[in-house]
């Protein structure tokens, strides 16, 4: 094993500003941990956005290499749950917030964070759903628990994003009608494609906001904006629906009233997909590589190392359609 390798990494600058920059890092310099892994595969999320640039909320200390998502092969482990050549998926935790993580060609972690690649799943597959796919996966089941999701009208915001395009074609593929919310007005082919039944922009959807209640339309949603978007569809919600919550690219603060929730019983779902037990995500990743398989190609693109500040700067404008893979070593 050569102990050199390549990572991207970023720095603070004396005045307080950032920059990145790939840079030959020493397997000595990762932090302790049980599980070796050389990294195939990472992704982008919007939090390896944020990290990139220096959100302190997300990354305390500077110099830093993100990643919150690797699939890849264990090189090196002192743990008899894993042996080495094993494939395995690391995301979320510390990693890539405040731990090294996967654009880097190697990370070292805690085995609680480690779960094996099961059978049905590709490493290519696994890095496209990613964090986004098992935030996606953890909002459907617990929509699934609440409402059921077959034969339900569905509604998802910030639909092709990272996120929002996973939930769009789980829903579909899982029998929901979907109605796909987008700030793209060129995206609408993308999202009937992925199985989105319906396609509005975000002014249209406004539209349908009245406080402190709007007719009642849709039985479950997933949101990853937050703020107005949020606030505005839990009006619109019907008896008894639920909507899963789990980002806030539009907001982190929302103004709301009581009604939705004693006049309509509906829900509102906190969902964490960085910090739940290990095998709880291990159920996420076997569903995914058993009922819940879809295909997945048509969702991303891959790019290099190199090729990061660029998709960064995207990601962080709401730029992004579908999930933007990292390759680190396989096509
Ligand atoms: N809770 C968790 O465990 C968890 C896990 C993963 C992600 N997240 C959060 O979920 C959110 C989405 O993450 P992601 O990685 O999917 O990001 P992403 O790929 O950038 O997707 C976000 C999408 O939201 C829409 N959008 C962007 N800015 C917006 C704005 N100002 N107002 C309304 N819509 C906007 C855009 O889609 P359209 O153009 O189609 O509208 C954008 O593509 C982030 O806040 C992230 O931190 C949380």
């Amino acid at each position: 094993m050569d102990s050199l390798f390549k990572a991207f990494t970023v720095f603070e600058n004396e005045d307080g500003s950032f920059k990145s920059e790939i840079i030959s890092k020493s397997i000595d310099d990762l932090p302790p941990g049980d599980v070796l892994v050389r990294v195939d595969f990472s992704s982008l999320n919007y939090k390896d956005a944020l990290s990139a640039t220096g959100n302190k909320g997300v990354t305390k200390k500077y110099p830093h290499t993100p990643g919150i998502d690797a699939v890849g092969t264990v090189e090196d482990t002192s743990h008899s749950s894993f042996k080495i050549g094993d494939q395995v998926i690391v995301s979320g935790y510390d990693m890539g917030q405040n731990t090294a993580g996967g654009f880097g060609e190697y990370i070292r972690v805690p085995r609680e964070w480690v779960a094996l690649m099961p059978e049905g799943l590709t490493k290519k597959e696994s890095i496209i759903l990613g964090t986004a796919g098992m935030t996606a996966g953890l909002s459907l089941r617990e929509l699934q628990k609440k409402n059921g999701i077959e034969g339900k009208l569905a509604i998802v915001t910030g639909a092709t994003g990272g996120v929002g395009c996973l939930a769009v074609k789980l829903l579909s593929q899982l029998g929901a009608d979907v109605t796909a919310v987008t700030g793209k007005v060129d995206s609408e082919d993308f999202l009937k494609s992925i199985g989105a039944v319906e396609v509005i922009n975000r002014e249209q959807l406004a539209e349908n906001f009245h406080q402190p209640l709007a007719s009642g339309k849709w039985d479950i949603g997933v949101d990853v904006v937050g703020g107005e978007m949020l606030a505005g569809l839990m009006t619109c919600l019907q008896l008894g629906g639920s909507v899963a919550c789990c980002g806030l690219v539009g907001g982190s603060t929302i103004e709301t009233t009581i009604f939705p929730y004693i006049l309509r019983g509906n829900s509102l779902i906190g969902i964490d997909s960085g910090n739940i037990p290990i095998s709880e995500k291990e159920e996420i990743w076997m569903l995914f590589a058993n009922e819940w398989k879809i295909e997945l190609n048509d969702l991303s693109r891959t790019i290099t190392l190199n090729e990061l500040d660029h998709e960064i700067e995207s990601i962080l404008k709401g730029g992004q359609v579908g999930r933007v893979i990292v390759s680190l070593g396989e096509k």
